[in-house]
């Protein structure tokens, strides 16, 4: 590492040139003391301790770390020694000067935290890394930051933001039994690139710990983030972590004991790390009874068709009219979009009234021999490039769409509030807006009657949360082999009170339309759960109110601007 031998730097010459756009492409937001302080009290045990921080920014651990060694040993004599990596030479400069105003001696490297060789030397790494999502994660700093966990045996994916190869690549800096402690976001526990880093925690550490906060910690970013605590490295692996809550930043100096959390998978997500256990208990026991499984179980869930350009593919009757195209080569379809399948079913009628107000609900489908009229519009989306667009160059011919089966179900895969099922009553095509369920033969007639309805219960909102994933926006996104897995009633279950549900079937649909989703929800779970005994409603109410954290959630990490 490199020594310290700058100059106090100018600070006013360092903010001036130091813009947010410039601070924020290099993922720099700076950590509060409360955390910092915490954080090396954690992981600092001696004044011995050798101390690493990847990315050091203007020094915020070091200076806590110091301040720890400094009391761990002879303050009076002690100048305690620590190290630091950092990108921009301007912090590195701040980082020095303020580590020697709290007594200690900075080693800082100006230098690509990723080109610097590990060596398994420190009792200690701790820090907040930079994070930047995976568009600007991007050239020789992303493919230097993969090979960089791939040679700790990490594969990361191309979609892996900064913070997860700053992750193993720090580990790598630790002797036998050292201690990791980081600030990430949040997102270390659900994101699926981040698989393998959840695996590679629970493989190499003896014991992994998590900090969750009830609230925003970086004001600044607002950023919602966990604070990872790893110890014992090398002497994993570990079969669970202990998660501990705190309020905020300033609940760390009072906080509770942790609650013991054991994953199926580490490399699964931790969403359920976030549940308390009463919430998660109602699932286990109905999975065990029974009375819940998968979606899977009822039938298989795929992507919907891609025309590869729905603005020539997809036709208003209004266009159909204009065009003159006859009724043969025109396929019936669920618009682009979700917006409308927010109720129990789809049916012609709906579809009728979707295309009164201008949704596109056919989907333009030409035989071997185009109609003139065809022959006119295939003309026309040639001369507009439409056969250009990557999807229709390699078909043929370009301008017909390959076709899936009418499936069973719709599912929404982009939820605001929650996945939504719908039966497909007008046997309509579906695009890759939504996702098509096909049911299997044996529960085909159940499914398409009740599946819809009797997967509003709380039950299964909850496990929606859990198996789906946080995207732009807080919307909640679900791909077909999370919806796999995906919790629902059972066949049987749904059997056994199907006269329950028929009943309530009209006043749950009315509430859908006047979007009161959650008070349709309650009726579910009575007629579903609370009248057959299969679940109370107060422990109902622990699984509702963990579901509306787990939203509360997402809905903050959108938010972030980290
Ligand atoms: C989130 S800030 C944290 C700064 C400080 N550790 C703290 O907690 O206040 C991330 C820091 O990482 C630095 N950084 C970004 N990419 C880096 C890289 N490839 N190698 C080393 N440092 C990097 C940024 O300049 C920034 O100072």
């Amino acid at each position: 590492m490199m020594g310290d031998v700058s100059a106090p730097p100018v600070m006013a010459d360092v903010a001036a040139a130091d813009t947010p756009d410039v601070r924020k492409a290099r993922g720099a937001f700076f950590t509060p003391d409360a955390i910092t302080s915490f954080i090396a009290q954690w992981a600092i045990r001696s004044a011995a301790d050798r101390v690493l921080e990847p990315s050091a920014g203007d020094a915020a651990f070091l200076t806590a770390a110091v301040e720890r060694m400094r009391r761990l040993g002879d303050a009076a004599v002690f100048v305690p020694e620590v190290h630091g990596v950092e990108i921009h030479e301007p912090s590195a400069a701040v980082a020095r000067h303020r580590v020697r105003e709290a007594g200690g001696i900075a080693h800082v490297e100006v230098k690509d935290f990723f080109d610097v060789q590990p060596a398994p030397t420190y009792s200690t790494v701790i820090g907040n890394p930079p994070y930047v999502r995976y568009h600007g994660w991007v050239g020789t700093a992303r493919t230097k930051s993969r090979a960089a966990a791939l040679r700790a045996g990490v594969p990361l994916s191309g979609l892996a933001s900064s913070w997860a190869a700053f992750t193993v690549h720090s580990a790598q800096f630790l002797r036998d039994g050292g201690r990791l402690g980081l600030v990430l976001p949040a997102e270390l526990l659900s994101v699926n690139y981040a698989a393998p880093v959840r695996r590679f925690l629970f493989d190499h550490f003896a014991r992994v710990e998590l900090v969750l906060f009830d609230s925003q910690v970086f004001p600044e970013a607002e950023a919602d983030v966990v604070l990872l605590l790893a110890d014992g490295y090398n002497h994993g692996p570990t079969d669970h972590a202990v998660i501990r809550q705190a309020v905020d930043a300033s609940g760390l100096a009072t906080l509770a004991d942790g609650q013991r959390w054991a994953p199926l998978d580490p490399a699964g997500k931790w969403t359920g790390s976030l549940v308390p256990p009463p919430a998660i208990e109602p699932l286990r026991r109905l999975r065990e009874e029974g009375a819940f499984t998968n979606l899977q179980t009822w039938g298989e869930t795929t992507l919907g068709m891609v025309t590869g350009g729905n603005h020539f593919f997809t036709l208003s009757p209004a266009k159909v009219a204009e065009l003159g195209l006859p009724r043969g080569e025109l396929r019936r379809l669920s618009p682009p979009g979700s917006a409308h399948l927010r109720g129990l079913t789809l049916s012609t009628a709906m579809l009728r009234r979707l295309g009164t107000e201008g949704k596109a609900t056919s989907l333009f489908y030409p035989g071997d021999q185009p109609s003139p009229a065809a022959r006119a519009y295939i003309e026309a989306g040639h001369k507009a490039g439409v056969d250009d667009a990557y999807k229709c160059r390699v078909r043929r011919p370009w301008y017909r769409v390959p076709l899936l089966p009418a499936a069973d179900l719709l599912l929404t895969c982009m939820n605001a509030d929650t996945p939504r099922l719908t039966t497909n009553q007008a046997r309509a095509l579906h695009l890759n807006s939504v996702h098509g369920v096909y049911l299997s033969d044996e529960h085909r007639e159940l499914g398409r009657e009740l599946l819809p309805l009797a997967s509003l219960n709380s039950v299964t909102l909850l496990n929606a949360e859990m198996v789906g994933r946080a995207y732009g926006g807080g919307v909640l996104k679900i791909e077909p082999r999370e919806a796999d897995v995906w919790a629902m009633p059972s066949p049987a279950l749904v059997a056994s009170q199907a006269d329950a549900l028929r009943a309530i079937r009209a006043a749950v649909a009315r509430k859908l339309q006047a979007g009161q989703l959650l008070e349709a929800v309650e009726i579910v779970d009575r007629a579903l759960l609370v009248n057959p005994h299969q679940a109370d409603a107060a422990e109902l109410v622990q699984v509702q109110r963990a579901r509306a954290e787990l939203a509360r959630r997402r809905m903050v990490r959108s938010q972030r601007v980290r």
